[in-house]
């Protein structure tokens, strides 16, 4: 069997303690763990030149790591302004932030083909390619032009809308046309298959989407979970509450995880339900992302705002109701927050999966566990119904939602959780990429197909 070759603009850091957030690395490192895989992708690095630049590649624990760099002018064109600027926020449903430059869809084209180029020379002819995510749509096309023949499926990690919302984007048609060169296209959830299924119906695409929902290693999580609670990170968190309850977020700093919102329903069971005044305290961990987008800076501006003003309006002298922090915190310690915290606060306003949340569930205590509060736009609330369900849009039912989660008796607490952690350990990183990769190579072989005329 040949090997698997993961491509996605963002590559993990193999060899540093804390890694960037985001669900994309974290769930595809669980599943290529052990596997003969190479990943290919951006360096994270911006270089004047690219010309005649070399792949840099780093074997580590079985997997090669082939990565290169951008320029400023292409991570500006390609990253931010195209994949981040636009198509970020058009499959997160916000038609109102959208912003389209030719320009940028021209440095979308250059990277892929730029990926695809420097690609093309590291295949064997058995290899089965694994494309990732929306910064390279048009890849598996641009790789079928350079004459590649190995199996290629595309995973989409984000949400995709209706027609009557992608149909926005003015070059729609052409990229779901390119999409025909990939044997199979997964999604997360089966209502983004039915919108991605009805946009190509619409553009006369002959290609079916097809629902995989990705998860986490959960037995992996647990067990950082039970070290690092004895860590002196977990120890001194646990200390500095001083008895009172904790709530936590962990999100990146973007507009999809409905942050503002999250505060809003905060502030208003602090108003509502003045008994925890004083008795609780909100956690939330949201390391900067994608800084230089304009729409993220302003987000980060609203939230600093938001959270001084609650922290003005409801704190004691000796008690702060918000701990709001934008740096990064390593894997291991953030799996012990989570089995400390008393409530897992993940309210998106759209979410592909969210992994947060599932790995909120894996890391609680059996016998103690929290409770989970979770929005209805997670692409895990249908697997997840035994999580405190809101609509992060309403203040109200988040304040609801947190008070019956502070508030609730251990069977409770207890039977909720037994029933999400049944999904959390059923549909893992590794049953994701397996069901993925089986459905791929169960389709006939490209090699082996009719030549077209
Ligand atoms: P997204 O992919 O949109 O960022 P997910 O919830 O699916 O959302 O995945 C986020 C991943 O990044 C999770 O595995 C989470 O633990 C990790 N992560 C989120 N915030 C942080 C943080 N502050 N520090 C370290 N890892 C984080
Ligand atoms: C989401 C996307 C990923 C992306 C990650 C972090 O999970 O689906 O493709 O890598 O966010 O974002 P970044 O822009 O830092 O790569």
């Amino acid at each position: 069997m040949g090997r698997l070759i993961v491509v996605s603009n963002r590559t993990p850091s193999p060899r540093e303690r804390t890694q960037p957030a985001g669900g994309l690395t974290v769930g595809l490192r669980d599943a290529v763990r052990g596997v003969d895989s190479m990943w290919f992708g951006w360096s994270g690095n911006q270089v004047d030149d690219v010309k005649g630049q070399k792949v840099d590649k780093d074997t580590v624990d079985g997997v090669t790591y082939a990565t290169i760099d951008m320029t400023p002018a292409q991570y500006e064109g390609f990253y931010q302004n195209f994949s981040n600027g636009l198509l970020w926020p058009l499959c997160h449903y916000r038609m109102g932030m959208l912003s389209f430059r030719r320009a940028d869809w021209d440095a979308y084209l250059e990277v892929n083909r730029m990926f695809a180029e420097h690609l093309t020379p590291l295949l064997r002819p058995d290899d089965v390619i694994w494309v990732h995510d929306y910064h390279l749509f048009p890849l598996g096309q641009m790789l079928r032009d350079a004459g590649v023949m190995c199996r290629i499926g595309f995973f989409l990690h984000i949400p995709f809308p209706p027609w009557s919302v992608s149909r926005a984007l003015p070059i729609a048609d052409e990229l779901l046309h390119e999409m025909t060169a990939y044997d199979l296209v997964g999604v997360q959830t089966e209502e983004d298959a039915i919108n991605l299924d009805g946009c190509f119906a619409a553009c006369g695409v002959q290609v079916k989407a097809r629902a995989f929902a990705i998860g986490i290693d959960p037995d992996g999580f647990l067990e950082q979970a039970e070290t690092a609670v004895k860590s002196h990170d977990g120890r001194t968190l646990r200390e500095s509450l001083h008895g009172r309850k904790l709530i936590l977020g962990v999100d990146r700093l973007d507009y999809s995880k409905g942050l503002p919102e999250r505060m809003l329903g905060y502030a208003q069971l602090l108003k509502r339900y003045p008994e925890h005044l004083g008795k609780v305290t909100f956690l939330q961990i949201a390391p900067v992302s994608r800084g230089g987008v304009a729409t993220y800076q302003q987000l980060r501006q609203q939230l600093e705002e938001l959270v001084g003003r609650i922290n003005g309006e409801y704190a004691s002298y000796e008690w702060t109701p918000i701990r709001y922090l934008t740096s990064p915190v390593a894997r291991t310690t953030l799996a012990g927050f989570h089995r400390i915290a008393d409530v897992g606060l993940v309210t998106p306003l759209r979410d592909g999966m969210n992994l947060v949340a599932k790995e909120y569930v894996a890391a609680q205590d059996p016998k103690d566990p929290g409770s989970l509060v979770l929005s209805h736009f997670a692409g895990a609330a249908p697997e997840l119904p035994d999580a405190l369900l809101v609509n992060p849009y309403d203040a109200d039912d988040t304040a609801d939602a947190l008070h019956l989660a502070l508030t609730m008796p251990l069977p409770e607490r207890k039977r909720r959780w037994h029933g999400m952690r049944d999904e959390v350990w059923k549909h893992t990183a590794a049953t994701w990429a397996r069901d993925f990769l089986e459905a791929l190579h169960a389709l006939p072989s490209p090699h082996d197909r009719e030549p077209e005329h």
